[in-house]
C-alpha cells in the first residue's frame, strides 16, 4: 500500500488510518471530559504503552486485574482512536485515557473540565530510533528505508503526529496551570518507584511506598515484555510482527548512540536546536 493510503490528515497531521477515522475524530471533539479523568499525552514512541500500564494501577491504588485481564488499548485507550467509542462506557472512574493530540486539538469540554494531564517527554534521539523500528514492525505504517531516509522524514514531520518539536512546544504552552505535570522516560527508567511517587502526588492519591513499589515492580520492562495484555501478541502479525521487532524493544536511555553516526548527530542537533531557539523553556537533557 503507497504511504499516502495509510494515513489520514487531521488539520495537517499524518494519523493511521488503521487506528484513526473521520468518525473517531469526530468523536473526540464531542468527548465529554470529566474533573476526574486522567489522560497520559505523549508523542508516539516515548511511554504511551508504559503509561497505560500504569495510569490504571495508581488510579485503582495497585490493583492488578486490569493489566492482568485488559489489553492495554482497552484499559486506557487513545482519545484519538476508533476504539475508544466502543469502550468508554466501560472505563471505570476515574478514567485514564493516553493521547498523542497536541494541546490546540483537544476537544472543548477538556479545556472547560479540571480534568488531569501527566506530559511524557523522551529524548527526540531515542525517540526517532524506536519509531524507525516500529515502523519496521507496524504493517499499518510505511516502511521507514533506511535509517537516514527515515532521520529526515522524522526532522520534517512527515511522520505520525507530524514533528516532535511542534508537540513538545504546544504541551509546554498551555494554560492549563497545575493540572499538568511533566515527566520525562529517561526519569521513569531511571527510578521507576519515585516518578511512580511524583505522579501518585500530583494525582492526590496516597498510595503507601509497599503499593508503589508493587506498580513499579509490574510496570518494569521485563513485566510488561511478558505480559500478554500489554506486549501487543494479541494483535495479529500482519499489524505488528515481532518477529521483525518487539513492540517492547529495548526500553533503555540512549540507544541512539548505536545509530547515529556524527554527520547525523550534527543535523538531528542542528534543526530540533533551530526549531527551540526562541523558545521560553529548555529542555531536560542536552541534546549533544
Ligand atoms: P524502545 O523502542 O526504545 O525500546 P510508545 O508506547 O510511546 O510507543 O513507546 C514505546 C517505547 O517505550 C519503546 O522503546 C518501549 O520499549 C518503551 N517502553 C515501554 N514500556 C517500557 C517500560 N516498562 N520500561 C522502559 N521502556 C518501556
Amino acid at each position: 500500500m503507497a504511504s499516502e493510503e495509510m494515513y489520514l490528515q487531521y488539520h495537517g497531521l499524518l494519523l493511521p488510518k488503521e487506528t484513526h477515522s473521520p468518525e473517531s475524530l469526530k468523536f473526540v471533539r464531542k468527548y465529554t471530559f470529566s474533573d476526574s479523568d486522567v489522560l497520559a499525552v505523549t508523542y508516539p514512541k516515548s511511554g504511551t504503552i508504559w503509561m497505560q500500564e500504569i495510569l490504571p494501577l495508581l488510579l485503582n491504588g495497585g490493583d492488578l486485574r486490569p493489566i492482568h485481564t485488559i489489553p492495554n488499548w482497552d484499559r486506557a485507550p487513545w482519545l484519538e482512536e476508533t476504539r475508544l467509542a466502543v469502550v468508554v462506557d466501560q472505563l471505570p472512574s476515574p478514567r485514564a485515557l493516553v493521547s498523542h493530540l497536541p494541546y490546540h486539538l483537544m476537544p472543548p469540554s477538556f479545556l472547560a473540565s479540571k480534568a488531569k494531564v501527566i506530559y511524557v517527554m523522551r529524548n527526540p534521539k531515542d525517540v526517532v530510533v524506536s519509531s524507525y523500528y516500529f515502523h519496521q514492525m507496524a504493517g499499518f505504517l510505511p516502511d521507514p528505508g533506511t535509517f537516514e531516509e527515515f532521520m529526515e522524514k522524522f526532522l520534517e514531520g512527515r511522520v505520525l503526529f507530524g514533528k516532535w518539536t511542534d508537540h513538545v512546544k504546544s504541551w509546554k504552552h498551555t494554560e492549563l496551570g497545575d493540572r499538568i505535570m511533566y515527566i520525562t522516560y529517561e526519569e521513569m527508567v531511571q527510578d521507576l518507584p519515585a516518578a511512580l511517587r511524583r505522579m501518585s502526588d500530583f494525582l492526590g492519591r496516597n498510595l503507601s511506598e509497599e503499593v508503589i513499589e508493587k506498580i513499579a515492580e509490574n510496570c518494569s520492562f521485563e513485566t510488561m515484555k511478558t505480559n500478554t495484555m500489554s506486549n501487543f501478541s494479541l494483535i495479529p502479525k500482519v499489524l505488528m510482527d515481532d518477529n521483525k521487532s518487539p513492540f517492547l524493544r529495548k526500553g533503555v536511555v540512549g540507544d541512539w548512540k548505536n545509530h547515529f553516526s556524527s554527520e547525523q548527530l550534527t543535523r538531528f542537533i542542528s534543526v530540533i536546536s533551530k526549531e527551540l531557539e526562541n523558545e521560553s523553556f529548555s529542555l531536560p537533557w542536552s541534546l549533544d
